[in-house]
């Protein structure tokens, strides 16, 4: 079987690797040989062993019959998605990375594969090298998915962990994360929490069938948090996450975000570090399941891609069953309709008391042992967090320095189905 890839940045030369690496078990896997016939790219490579592999026009890869699969790692919209929609319209299966692509045309390429027989697959669009995308589409598929939550940016919680652990700046920490190719071409995707977005977004268009719109989830990246703040956060039982979650409600509409979450070191997002992603999904029946490893970087995300190649290879004129429909996006809640408790730190010029805090959140649990006044709320939705927040600034004359959610599981009869 030929293939072609197209992009030959980190991820499509990883892919390219991983094919020479390993061809007797890809192979074997596949039930036939997989050669790389052409790969794409606008750059030259002229001392690449596979230099003469390399094409510049798309329309040699597109007009050659014998290309029956092909690879998309270039990244971004255009030309991605002019490039996958045709090899889909030629009658090719197609494999990408591109989580910009699928979170942004998902419905309407799986739509195409649909029509035309080909598989459109996508597993290392979400948490690089892990499994995700197969266990919720087919290994979970008779649970109603209560949840998912997930640590789902490489970079970011790179960039956490350095800052944290190894007092790394934020700009080194990030060059780092740079040159070890796990950020963005852009790292403001990163960072500003928007490939988080669009890979929740992925996630949740997977799990119930309807196309989630990456831009109407309410995102918020790690630019707000201050290092003081992790340490009270760890002083106080807690690390701090950038998470994408959702969860569904009773009336089948879903609140979905990214945000920094404070995570209970008891839960296992808590510990997970480096460039490694975690994701936990809730299902009815399963209870909680747990996917970790690898979230960025060239070889596990080329594990993922590979993996698609060999499924396309073993299903050629059978398709996998991977489909979501479009949607108006009407059944994704307000999330500032979501409870949750919140960190809240404070400065002041007066002292501000316990009994004024407890005024306010009378469950608040309250840290006055730190150099700042410290405490977590009780848990509301940010509607009434707002109005008690207000009235505590303007009772006491403080004003609030930070904020950040606190990560909670569904909860089911007030128990968390953690524990
Ligand atoms: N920039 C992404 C990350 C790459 O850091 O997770 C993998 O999708």
């Amino acid at each position: 079987m030929k293939i072609a890839v197209l992009g030959y940045g980190v991820v499509g030369s990883g892919v390219v690797e991983l094919m020479h690496k390993n061809p007797h078990t890809i192979n074997q896997k596949a039930g036939t040989d997989i050669e790389i016939k052409y790969i794409l790219d606008i750059k030259d490579f002229d001392d690449s062993p596979y230099k003469n592999l390399f094409v510049k026009d798309f329309n040699i890869i597109l007009n050659d019959p014998e290309i029956e699969v092909v690879v998309e790692v270039i990244g971004g919209l255009n030309p991605a998605y002019r490039f996958v929609k045709e090899s889909l319209l030629a009658g090719k299966s197609v494999v990408t990375s591109n989580k910009e692509l699928v979170a942004v045309y998902g419905d309407k390429l799986l739509q195409i594969a649909k029509d035309k027989n080909k598989n459109f697959l996508f597993e290392a669009s979400v948490g690089g090298g892990i499994p995700i995308i197969r266990p919720i589409n087919q290994c979970l598929a008779a649970n109603e998915i209560e949840s998912i939550s997930g640590i789902l940016n490489g970079t970011t919680n790179y960039i956490l962990t350095k800052m944290i652990k190894d007092g790394y700046t934020f700009e080194d920490a990030l060059k780092n994360a740079q040159q070890l190719g796990y950020a963005e071409a852009n790292p403001a995707a990163d960072i500003e929490g928007i490939d988080s977005c669009r890979k929740i977004s992925i996630l949740a268009s997977l799990a119930y069938g309807e196309h989630v719109d990456p831009q109407k989830v309410h995102t918020e990246g790690i630019t707000g948090i201050k290092l003081e703040d992790t340490r009270y956060a760890d002083k106080a039982g807690y690390a701090v996450k950038l998470l994408g979650i959702i969860s569904k409600n009773d009336d089948n509409t879903l609140y979905i975000m990214v945000a920094p979450f404070l995570v209970d070191k008891t839960i296992p997002l808590a510990g997970v570090e480096d460039v490694y992603n975690a994701i936990l999904v809730q299902g009815d029946a399963v209870g909680i399941s747990l996917f970790y490893g690898r979230g960025a970087g060239k070889l596990p995300t080329a594990s993922a891609v590979v993996a698609d190649v060999i499924d396309c290879a073993k299903h050629v004129n059978a398709r996998k069953y991977l489909y979501w429909k479009s949607s108006d996006g009407s059944f994704i809640a307000d999330y500032k309709k979501m409870p949750f408790k919140r960190y809240v730190s404070l400065i002041s010029d007066s002292d501000i008391s316990v009994s004024d805090i407890k005024s306010v959140f009378p469950n608040a649990d309250i840290y006055t042992d730190f150099d700042k006044m410290v405490f977590i709320s009780d848990e509301l939705n940010e509607y009434d967090f707002d109005e008690r927040i207000n009235a505590l600034e303007k009772n006491t004359g403080a004003s609030v320095c930070s904020v950040i959610r606190v990560f909670n599981l569904n909860q089911e009869n007030g128990e968390k189905k953690w524990d």
